[in-house]
């Protein structure tokens, strides 16, 4: 084995646990992976989690755990649903590992030497979510994704990116393919024109990352942190770097659009600045869409694999986001669709091709592959004939990572082989006695078996399973050891003995809609049926929840009756207020004491965000108060107001999340 084959897909933040937009990244890699072991390549798959940074360590301050409990806990749902569902990665790599902290620290330490980082203070807008600094006016949201950002004033460790801008140009220039789609590639190139600036590498006001080798106050930037998992996996800047040696630079890292930059243009410079040989290409997909937007644990859209794997199989939702997304492109997920490619494709083209050859021979031919040499006729040429080209055409595509189009390719191959038996009815020759009719029988099913071996190869690394199934039914043996020179007609051998013949894919029937809308809901809190999961506290978060959780989660509107007059809402006093102090109250674990400003008076809250909010950052953000609710004493302390906020059905505790503008606004404004 020459050839290496190197694959990685983005480590997944844990912060979440997986959804289907994480498995359509991990399956895509999987896939690709796979065909290149069938290819003959020494192959390497690369997958993990990112568990440092300021984003996960708020998450474990609200649930109430150490960062690295939620780690562990979230890195190992990652493992176990990818282990569940047959990914073939070859090392699950977490940033929390110590040999990839020695490899980080060591990147840094040689940047350093190389001269490409100083140290200097620094004040901006920081955005959480996306984990970096962004250009925008104190007080306003991040440009990229909308969301309330921070000011932060600190020395950093600075890394000179603005040296970069003309090497990046040439790179991209020279090497048309390191970025794919075009679309991507054209962003980035125009996102470098406009000018880079050095980057912040280090944080100093959280401690959960890797220190700064010799000023540990500071930690590493958690991006600098991450895509260097592709190489501290590999060994490097440890004592055993042999993959890194076999296997670096990445052939491919797989990725969703929305971390292009930090993959095409930092990562690069990073290396470049290193004098480490940079990755051959980065590929970017598009994001699956739930109920129209992209599936986020924040917009609590999604959709859990598992609840496929319970009713339809891996194999399923393998086939249908290969089949139904145009690779690069957004693609939309819905059960009914989902239901309704699997009946289709799998259960009725694939499913009853393999069930009635294989059922015919085992019938006609003692379940042994019949000869078809004697009988062939133009019919049989022209489906080896099309089975050659589907082989090419499918080729062609999945190079150029059109999963969809290939997949057509090879449906069009099943299509024609299902047509080609009706319009040859063996059923019918098979009533006839004579030699002819025999020999006519036995081409027939020969031509129907050897294009389903050639189809069941092809489309082996997308349905791993099921084509395993299928192989073993036609009497082969290992399916993944299928190799090119085996996929030419004619390598079917005559005499096969059958292995035992079984429906592949049983067919779904409306209940498998239900089942998996049942077990999602089940999953989601925020739904009619999940009863909130607090107290309401009176005041507060709680009490606002499960009005705006129906909100949130896009659960239907009360009934008629239940209905209220304008006069009725015009009676609640909703203001802006911006929040001056916040501090826990002694022996409450849930409320926080906030002193917010109205402009016109500052009057005192309590609110149970407590488990959700640390009350540092929540100094100076504008939120909406009720402002005339009659005050109510709790633990001693008066609350004057309540403030708002959605509830987050995605999690598993119905998370506050708190109402804010993204424009400007002046305190004490009414809303109406
Ligand atoms: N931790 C960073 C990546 C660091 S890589 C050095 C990160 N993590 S993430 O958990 O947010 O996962 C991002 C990746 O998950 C996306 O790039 C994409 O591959 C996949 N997806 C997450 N949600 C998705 C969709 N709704 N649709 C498609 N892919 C999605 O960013």
């Amino acid at each position: 084995m020459d050839k290496k084959f190197y694959i990685t897909t983005p480590i997944y933040y844990v912060n979440a646990r997986p959804h289907i937009g994480h498995a359509y990244t991990t399956i895509t890699c999987d896939t690709i992976a796979r065909r290149h072991r069938m290819l003959g390549d020494d192959t390497y798959f690369l997958t993990g989690t990112d568990e440092h940074g300021i984003k996960i360590e708020r998450a474990a301050t609200a649930q109430g755990i150490t960062p690295k409990q939620l780690a562990d806990d979230v890195s190992a749902a990652f493992r176990g649903l990818w282990d569940r569902m047959g990914i073939t990665y070859d090392q699950f790599i977490r940033t929390t590992d110590d040999c990839h902290k020695l490899g980080v620290q060591e990147l840094f330490r040689v940047l350093q030497k190389n001269g490409y980082i100083y140290k200097d203070s620094y004040t901006g807008q920081y955005c959480v979510y996306d984990e970096m600094f962004v250009e925008a006016a104190p007080g306003a949201p991040c440009p990229e994704c909308g969301r309330p950002t921070e000011t932060i004033s600190e020395e950093n460790y600075f890394f000179k990116l603005s040296a970069f801008e003309d090497k990046l140009l040439k790179l991209y220039a020279e090497n048309p393919d390191f970025i794919r789609p075009e679309t991507r590639r054209n962003e980035v190139i125009s996102f470098v024109r406009s000018g880079l600036r050095d980057l912040s590498i280090s944080r100093s006001t959280f401690k959960w990352g890797i220190p700064v080798p010799g000023d540990p106050k500071h930690v590493i930037y958690v991006w600098l942190d991450a895509l260097s998992n592709y190489i501290t996996a590999l060994g490097y800047g440890q004592k055993d770097h042999a993959k890194f040696d076999r296997y670096w630079p990445a052939d491919v890292h797989m990725i969703g659009k929305e971390i292009v930059r930090f993959h095409c243009v930092y990562w690069p410079a990073f290396l470049m600045a290193a004098g480490i040989p940079l990755p051959k290409g980065i590929v970017a997909h598009g994001w699956l869409l739930f109920e129209q937007s992209k599936m986020s644990k924040s917009r609590g859209n999604i959709v859990r694999a598992e609840t496929i794997l319970d009713v339809l199989g891996a194999d399923a939702l393998r086939y249908f986001l290969l089949r139904e997304v145009a690779f690069g492109q957004d693609g939309s997920f819905s059960f009914d669709a989902l239901v309704q490619r699997y009946n289709s494709d799998l259960a009725n083209d694939l499913g009853n091709l393999a069930s009635r050859t294989l059922t015919m021979i085992g019938r006609y031919f003692g379940e042994q592959v019949p000869d078809g040499a004697a009988g062939k006729n133009a019919a049989d040429e022209a489906v080896a004939g099309l089975a050659r080209t589907t082989i090419s055409d499918f080729d062609t595509h999945f190079e150029q990572f059109q999963f969809s189009r290939a997949l057509e390719s090879a449906w069009a191959l099943v299509g024609a082989v299902n047509k080609y038996l009706v319009e040859n009815e063996p059923w019918v020759v098979a009533e006839k006695n004579d030699d002819a009719a025999r020999s006519r029988l036995g081409a027939i099913l020969y031509t129907a078996a050897e294009a389903l071996r050639l189809v069941t190869a092809l489309i082996h690394p997308v349905i791993p399973d099921s084509t395993a199934r299928i192989w073993t039914q036609l009497g082969l043996h290992d399916i993944r050891k299928c190799r090119p020179t085996d996929l030419q007609w004619g390598r079917l051998k005559p005499g096969t003995k059958l292995g035992k013949v079984e429906p592949v894919f049983p067919r779904a029937d409306k209940s498998a809609i239900e089942r998996m809308q049942h077990l999602e809901e089940k999953d989601r809190p925020g739904t009619p049926a999940a009863e909130p999961k607090q107290e309401p506290a009176g005041t507060g978060a709680q009490a606002g929840q499960p009005a705006t959780q129906a909100v949130a989660s896009g659960v239907q509107a009360s009934d008629n009756d239940q209905k209220i007059a304008i006069d009725d809402f015009l009676k609640i006093d909703l203001r802006v207020a911006q929040i001056k102090v916040a501090e826990p109250v002694k022996g409450a674990d849930k409320l926080l004491r906030l002193e917010v400003d109205l402009g016109y008076e500052q009057r005192q809250i309590l609110a149970g965000i407590a488990k959700y909010y640390d009350p540092q950052s929540l100094i100076g953000r504008k939120i909406v108060i009720v402002a005339n609710l009659a005050p109510r004493k709790m633990r001693g302390l008066e609350s004057n107001g309540m403030l708002l906020a959605a509830s987050l059905p995605s999690d598993e505790n119905g998370k506050p999340v708190l109402a804010s503008f993204l424009e400007d606004v002046p305190l004490g404004a009414k809303l109406k």
